[in-house]
């Protein structure tokens, strides 16, 4: 898994916060597996910011990093915030870093990350919202800003607009993705030409795999005007193929193929 290099100016707070309850069933003979939690905290009400904190945990029940995380809010800090919804890898609302890489928390295993320190810091170069939570705001304007809906020219069906399963097959691995932005937060010159402003942005790995979801639904019949959309110094080509959204994608998804294939129908159509 890519490493991430997160360039931070946070001062760890060793209070190393262990839960009473903990405590307690170790003294009655319970087995405790310890792990320590290295979390990044920011309070916009806070003087102390940025700043890592640490909670030494039992994990010998904890499976996922979410349930860790809760445990901390829950019985340690309640004061420690982030997002979560279905806790099964379907909303997407839980992605954060965890040791170095873009995931969700609520698939992540514990088993996968051994027994040392398990570092969580919210997703790369977004602004911080508190804690965990970032400002999706842009994100959700770029996934908007490729029309991800079915458009036609033709007048509806009267029942449905139908498709062969094997143009449905088509879309498999694009229609999956949860929104949780991990692929794009990962992605370098996301971070650098993302956030630009007006017209001359790149969209960034999640936005491009809807487009080319679009893209590729027969029964879409405005390619040739999403294309067009596309088709400045930014929008697309600013992907160099560094490939950190593919390695990162929880959903096993593949989003630099996908911008790969709507850079070859960019080359390969017709003359307008
Ligand atoms: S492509 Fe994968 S990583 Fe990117 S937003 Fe969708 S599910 Fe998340
Ligand atoms: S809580 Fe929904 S994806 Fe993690």
């Amino acid at each position: 898994m890519v490493e991430l290099t997160l360039p931070r100016n946070s001062k760890v707070n060793g209070k190393g916060k262990t839960h009473k309850a903990d405590k307690q069933a170790v003294a009655k003979g319970h087995k405790p597996k310890w792990q320590t939690f290295k979390v990044y905290r920011y309070d916009p009400e806070d003087n102390e910011n940025p700043r890592v904190d640490q909670y030494q945990i039992d994990v010998s029940n904890v499976s996922m990093v979410l349930d860790g995380l809760l445990k901390i809010k829950n019985e340690i800090d309640p004061s420690l915030t982030l997002r979560r919804s279905c806790r099964e890898g379907v909303c997407g609302s839980c992605a954060m870093n965890i040791n170095g890489a873009n995931t969700l928390a609520c698939t992540k295993g514990m088993d996968e990350l051994g027994n040392g320190p398990v570092s969580v810091y919210p997703l790369p170069h977004q602004p911080v919202v508190k804690d965990l939570v970032t400002d999706l705001t842009k994100f959700y304007e770029q996934h908007a800003s490729v029309q991800p809906y079915l458009q036609a020219k033709e007048a509806d069906p009267e029942e449905e607009w139908k498709q062969s399963p094997e143009d449905r097959e088509e879309l498999d691995g694009l229609y999956e993705c949860i929104m949780c932005a991990s692929c794009s937060t990962a992605c370098p010159s996301y971070w650098w030409n993302g956030d630009k402003g007006g017209e001359e942005e790149y969209l960034g790995p999640a936005a491009l795999l809807q487009a080319h979801r679009w893209i590729k639904d027969s029964r879409d019949q405005m390619t040739n005007e999403r294309l067009d959309e596309l088709e400045d110094n930014f929008k697309l080509y600013r992907c160099h193929t560094i490939m950190n959204c593919t390695q990162v994608c929880p959903k096993g998804l593949n989003p630099a193929k996908a911008i790969s294939e709507i850079k070859a129908l960019m080359v390969n159509r017709p003359e307008k």
